[in-house]
């Protein structure tokens, strides 16, 4: 409702001072209207840098998360589920696009996003850094991975900043066919020979604890977590989206018959959830300093598809100056 008094077309990428009362007062209001914060719009600093951050590792996480499942491309067991597996990394790299091009509008190029990646000054979900070891761990990570990112993403569609809502909105969509083709695989291994089901039970191991700390700490130790809430980029604490996330699983481990590797987990009949045991935080702390099993490798692989990438991107930016430069002169010619 106020996003029109607050367009400042003449001067994009308006930011101010967190201490802008009335500024801040007409910005908390489109907020709390449940309106949406376009790129055009004022927006406290604060706001715009969690932004930023958020989004482009998020994109980030979706370019580096192609890699464990692009390691079982040429391995797949037959040709549909190669087929689908190609399918769900392509999507992936969607999604990284998507999410650049949303980081985009709040005023820094892809280019500068990207290089905060390769130096190592961004990071990404930390679960991209364990290995994949066998074909159930495609299984694994469709189902578990990516159901966990559909815990986190489903709310951001209703994220207060517009173009990061409305990629979710197609992410979301994509990421939930990645879940079931996922649990298809489970379903299939966890009903074939013993060798299969124990390869699927195998996967569920190593994925299950690295999976619940992609939801990050508890919100009591997350630094950014009541300036989101506030500004609505975040809907949910970290613990009400991972006990959500353990809600639905449970029974699908269950159907599948297998097991958690939680000795304390169990069923609540009082509040309806699943409580479990303690999380090994100084795991996800090491894994996200950059010590996990893969974090070395994920860095020099994506290093080196940027190097190779250079000479395609420098011919398509030649290509389109040559033609914008054909444009002037046919427009010139034609006054
Ligand atoms: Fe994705
Ligand atoms: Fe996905």
């Amino acid at each position: 409702m106020y996003t029109q008094a607050l367009n400042e077309k003449d001067a994009p990428f308006t930011t101010g001072r967190s201490d802008d009362p009335i500024k801040l007062e007409r910005f908390q209001a489109i907020i709390d209207a449940e309106d949406k914060v376009e790129p055009n719009d004022w927006m406290p600093d604060a706001y715009r840098r969690t932004l930023q951050r958020q989004i482009s590792q998020h994109a980030h996480s979706e370019v580096i998360g192609m890699q464990p499942e692009g390691n079982w491309l040429t391995r797949a067991p037959s040709l549909k589920r190669k087929a689908t597996l190609l399918a769900k990394i392509q999507d992936e790299a969607g999604h990284g696009l998507y999410l650049y091009a949303a980081a985009e509008t709040l005023g820094m190029s892809r280019e500068e996003y990207y290089e905060q990646l390769l130096s190592g000054r961004a990071k990404y979900s930390s679960i991209f850094n364990y290995p994949s070891l066998t074909w159930a761990d495609m299984g694994a990570i469709g189902w578990l991975v990516d159901g966990a990112a559909i815990m986190n993403q489903i709310p951001l569609c209703r994220c207060s900043y517009g173009p990061y809502a409305r990629a979710m909105i197609r992410i979301c969509k994509e990421e939930s066919f990645h879940q079931r083709q996922g649990y298809e695989i489970m379903v299939t291994l966890s009903r074939g020979t013993p060798a299969q089901k124990a390869m699927a039970q195998d996967a569920l191991n190593r994925f299950y604890w690295p999976v619940l700390m992609m939801f990050g700490p508890s919100d009591t130790e997350s630094m950014h977590s009541a300036d989101s809430t506030k500004w609505k980029i975040k809907r949910f604490s970290n613990d009400e989206l991972r006990q959500k996330f353990i809600d639905a699983t449970i029974p699908q481990g269950q159907h599948l018959g297998l097991t958690f590797p939680d000795p304390d987990l169990k069923f609540d009949a009082a509040t309806g959830h699943w409580t479990h045991g303690e999380i090994d935080w100084s795991e996800f702390k090491r894994v996200l300093a950059g010590d996990g099993p893969c974090n070395r490798q994920r860095m020099k692989v994506r290093k080196a598809a940027d190097a190779e990438g250079t000479w395609v991107r420098e011919a398509a930016a030649a290509y389109a100056n040559k033609r914008a430069d054909r444009q002037r002169i046919a427009k010139i010619a034609a006054e």
